[in-house]
């Protein structure tokens, strides 16, 4: 059931792994764009195998052509490939420890620290003679984080399309500072999210996890405050199969909600993020 075939293409296929339900489309081939939206996994285990320039340059070149707010492109991105330094980058976030004692970080083929910068913007202001006044307001930073996460995903995907695997890796902001230190980001640039890729180890043999149902995060019109009700309800079972299938016994999303977010050890040190933010000179006022 969690099985979904590298080339799968129909719709009723991948939406059933998606949701483990009916749904309200049918028989039909998905052009494969979408069927590789659809097919999406997180990769955590990988080969040996090296990732070529050419594959690294295509990627962030699907990236760069993502959308940007304003056309600021206010990120730029690292990209590790030298076995010490990717080991002390592990160690900067606790180690496999941190990581539910996997090496997705030690062992990708490339992991991609994807920086929030103002750095460069700074730099362009300053050369016209202008003393820069909107650095650090949180509308900027959030501006930054938001052309983060649209181009980040264009490289997953491109990732995906070449036959790659990867997984997003927010346990970078377990210590941004000793990743900025690591790695010389300048004041005004901050590590917002970094990324594993690598070429996938078959026998990792996860499949595709379910989301909510379509109802529940599907509003239309207006917002229902009610839909979260019944959509949980079913997920908690779904996503308690899923991992059941996975070999793991008695999951709940209920559960790892509640201690996500529903206690403040759940962020791991990470609500201290303003602060953080500001050592950088991003100070989110
Ligand atoms: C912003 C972001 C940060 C994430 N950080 C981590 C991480 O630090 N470690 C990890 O193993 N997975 C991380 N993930 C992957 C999620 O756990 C994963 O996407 C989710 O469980 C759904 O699984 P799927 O991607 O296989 O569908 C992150 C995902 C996102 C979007």
């Amino acid at each position: 059931m969690t099985h979904v075939d590298d080339n799968e293409t129909s719709l009723r296929t991948l939406a059933q792994a998606r949701y483990r339900a009916s749904y309200p489309h049918g028989d039909e081939t998905l052009n494969e764009t979408l069927a590789l939206m659809l097919r999406h996994k997180s990769v955590r285990k990988y080969t040996s195998e090296p990732l070529s320039d050419h594959d690294l340059d295509l990627i962030i070149t699907a990236a760069q052509s993502a959308s940007s707010s304003s056309i600021t492109q206010t990120w730029t991105v690292i990209a590790i490939r030298d076995k010490d330094r990717l080991k002390r980058i592990s160690e900067l976030l606790g180690g496999r420890a941190a990581m539910g004692n996997l090496g997705y970080v030690e062992e990708c083929a490339v992991f991609l620290v994807w920086v929030a910068d103002y750095y460069r913007a700074e730099q362009v202001i300053l050369s016209q003679g202008v003393s820069p006044e909107d650095m650090g307001f949180l509308e900027n930073t959030l501006v930054s984080f938001t052309d983060i996460g649209i181009a980040s995903q264009n490289a997953l995907l491109a990732a995906e399309s070449l036959g790659l695997g990867g997984v997003y890796v927010g346990t970078l902001r377990n210590n941004p500072e000793g990743i900025s230190a690591e790695l010389g980001i300048p004041q005004g640039a901050f590590p917002a999210l970094g990324m594993s890729i690598g070429h996938p180890d078959p026998s990792e043999g996860t499949g595709v996890k379910p989301r909510l149902p379509l109802e529940t995060v599907l509003h239309h019109e207006i917002y229902n405050t009610e839909a979260w009700k019944p959509g949980v309800a079913t997920y908690e079972n779904t996503y308690r199969d899923y991992f059941a299938e996975q070999g793991v016994a008695n999951a709940s999303w209920i559960r790892s909600i509640v201690r996500r977010l529903g206690y403040v050890a759940g962020m791991k040190g990470r609500d201290k993020m303003q602060a953080e933010l500001a050592k950088q000179g991003l100070d989110s006022r």
